[in-house]
């Protein structure tokens, strides 16, 4: 699942001018506001290096809330009755055209996994916003599971994704 590629946090040593995901969107993103969100502490972001240190994919990661209303009642009736269980953030995932279909995408939502089970706050799940049908096709591919009421955001239990990456 995960390919030979170095994951670490975005700083200025990084050039952001070539990446093309095809999404002018995320693109810009990474050029132009991801340094800020990081400065503020609003959010993190991660990049894949190939070989020659290009970054060929990144995502953000940010702390969230995942709503207990989001989740069937099988799975709600099993935790205490907290309105809002910890979770993280995937606001952003964006691999490189040239890059498309190597396992990178899948890698670095690996990664997002092993921060997050790694991180000190304990987080209950992953969650993301799929931007269309093709995103979320994704991340269903991945385990995630959509909310109840809102097929476009899907969150990913950690507890499920250790065992799975065990
Ligand atoms: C979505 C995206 C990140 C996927 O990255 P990728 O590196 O091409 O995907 P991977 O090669 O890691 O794919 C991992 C697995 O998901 C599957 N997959 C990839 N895209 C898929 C899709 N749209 N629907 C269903 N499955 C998909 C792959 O077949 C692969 O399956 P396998 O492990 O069983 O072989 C990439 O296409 C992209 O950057 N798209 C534009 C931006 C975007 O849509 N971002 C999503 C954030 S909202």
């Amino acid at each position: 699942m995960k390919p030979a590629a170095t994951i670490e946090p975005l700083s200025s040593a990084h050039d952001r001018q070539a990446f093309d995901s095809g999404v002018e969107a995320l693109d810009r993103y990474l050029r132009e506001r991801a340094s800020q969100d990081i400065r503020r502490r609003l959010s993190n972001c991660f990049v894949a290096l190939d070989k020659g240190g290009r970054i060929a994919g990144y995502y953000t990661l940010a702390a969230t809330g995942l709503p207990l209303t989001a989740l069937a009642d099988d799975e709600a009736k099993r935790l205490p009755r907290y309105p809002l269980l910890p979770a993280g953030l995937i606001g952003r995932l964006a691999v490189h055209r040239a890059f498309r279909g190597l396992g990178l995408g899948a890698a670095l939502v690996v990664d997002a996994i092993e921060r997050s089970i790694a991180a000190d706050p304990a987080i209950f799940a992953l969650v993301v916003d799929a931007k269309d049908e093709a995103a979320a096709a994704f991340y269903r591919h991945l385990g995630f599971q959509p909310f109840v009421s809102k097929p476009m955001s899907l969150f990913l239990p950690l507890a499920e994704a250790a065992r799975r990456l065990a």
